[in-house]
């Protein structure tokens, strides 16, 4: 059976124009891709490939120029549509002088939320993004990681079916950029399909099933990411606790039947679990906990781990 797609593009094409109408820049040019119900999807771009001009089309806050777009099995400018898309915008949208609780309520009545059940969202979206002992404080003073999860909240309020990111980890440190990323992984499991941007390469490695590379409005290649970086001819063994002579008579054991050198690596932890490692000893990076009112709207995902089994 088909998986179901919640995203589809097809010819989909943005040129900007300036006041005479006179066209100055074609930001997206042709893109076909598809997102399918349940999967994160990454969008990987240098600055000013498209990304978010495509994602605001998603969005329908921007009109394509050429294209067709079906999002959530309608057209983008369909409100009963938006109602089931949560989205995190590239800039900080957030009004400085309210706090956290007064813009999560603030949201919740742009979907029309009887006051009760917004306030009971409001909380156990503070609770989930850790931010209850900070919700009565302006976001104005906010860090920037503290801000995101405000933001991170904020397109969570309507239990959205589809969460539009834009560059959800920038401005992060490793702890922030974690964090986001555990909380994506978290919607991930509960059925939530995710279209994210990043330029963070490891961001995207670390939670994304699939992903798209644009470059100039184009889409230069998409797929899943053990496909795209498999290197077919190459087999790698992981073994622990060989002592060095075992080593050596494996290795040549093995090139002996293989006719080739092999090579011998040390497998070497990453940087970013590495630089954890020294600065969460302490518990400071959070363990979030599903809030009650998403788990209960959201089925739960089944089966294969995707990219967020590594985390
Ligand atoms: N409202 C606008 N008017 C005119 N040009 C625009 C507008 N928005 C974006 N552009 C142009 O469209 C191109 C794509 O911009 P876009 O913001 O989609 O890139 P991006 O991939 O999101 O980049 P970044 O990684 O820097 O966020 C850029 O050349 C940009 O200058
Ligand atoms: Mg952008």
């Amino acid at each position: 059976m088909e998986v179901e797609k919640v995203i589809e593009t097809r010819g989909l094409r943005k040129t900007f124009r300036d006041f005479w109408r006179r066209p100055t820049v074609e930001a997206v040019k042709g893109l076909d891709f598809s997102v399918r119900q349940g999967e994160v999807f990454g969008m990987l771009g240098p600055n000013g490939s498209g990304k978010s001009t495509t994602l605001k089309m998603l969005l329908g806050l921007l009109h394509p120029t050429k294209g067709e777009i079906r999002v959530l099995g309608a057209a983008p400018s369909d409100t009963r549509v938006k109602a089931r898309i949560g989205y995190l915008p590239e800039v900080s949208h957030l009004h400085p002088f309210l706090t956290p609780r007064e813009t999560l309520m603030y949201y919740a009545s742009l979907f029309g939320m009887a006051h009760g059940e917004a306030v009971r969202r409001t909380a156990e979206l503070l609770s989930m993004v850790d931010l209850t002992q900070a919700a009565d404080r302006a976001v104005g003073r906010f860090s920037k990681g503290m801000a995101r999860r405000v933001g991170l909240a904020q397109a969570l309020v309507n239990a959205p079916e589809l969460l539009i990111l834009d560059e959800p980890t920038s401005g992060l440190d490793p702890i922030g950029c974690r964090e986001v990323k555990d909380l994506v992984c978290l919607l991930a499991k509960s059925g939530v399909t995710v279209l994210m941007t990043s330029h963070l390469l490891s961001d995207v490695e670390d939670v994304c099933d699939r992903v798209a590379i644009l470059d100039r409005g184009a889409l230069r290649a998409e797929g899943k990411i053990a496909d795209l970086l498999r290197k077919p001819e190459a087999v790698r063994f992981l073994i622990e606790g060989l002592s060095s002579e075992a080593v050596a008579a494996l290795r040549s054991e093995i090139e002996e039947r293989a006719g080739c050198r092999v090579q011998l690596d040390y497998p070497a932890m990453s940087l970013e679990s590495f630089f954890l490692q020294v600065v969460a000893q302490d518990g400071r990076l959070r363990t979030f906990e599903m809030a009650p009112f998403l788990r209960a709207t959201q089925g739960t995902r089944e089966g294969e781990g995707g990219a967020c089994s590594k985390l």
